[in-house]
């Protein structure tokens, strides 16, 4: 995060939102501070059930930014084949 929440810029929060086979999905918000950094998956994520791990669809994006500017610096690790 680049700019300072609340001063620069007020709402942008990051939202992260599990697929859940049925079932509602499931949002997470992450508020980082100036300076901070969140690392997170964009497609899947691992997760532990009863017969061990299975694939969890991950979305991510952003809530609507009510005044001024956000800026960040998003670093994507692409494992290409
Ligand atoms: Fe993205």
């Amino acid at each position: 995060m680049l700019s300072k929440p609340d001063e620069d810029f007020t709402g942008g929060e990051s939202v992260f939102v599990e697929q859940r086979p049925r079932q509602q999905p499931r949002p997470m918000v992450a508020r980082p501070g100036q300076g901070q950094a969140v690392i997170f998956p964009v497609r899947h994520r691992p997760k532990q059930g009863t017969r061990g791990y299975h694939r969890v669809q991950m979305r991510h994006g952003v809530s609507a930014v009510h005044t001024g500017d956000r800026h960040v610096l998003g670093i994507i690790f692409h494992n290409a084949r």
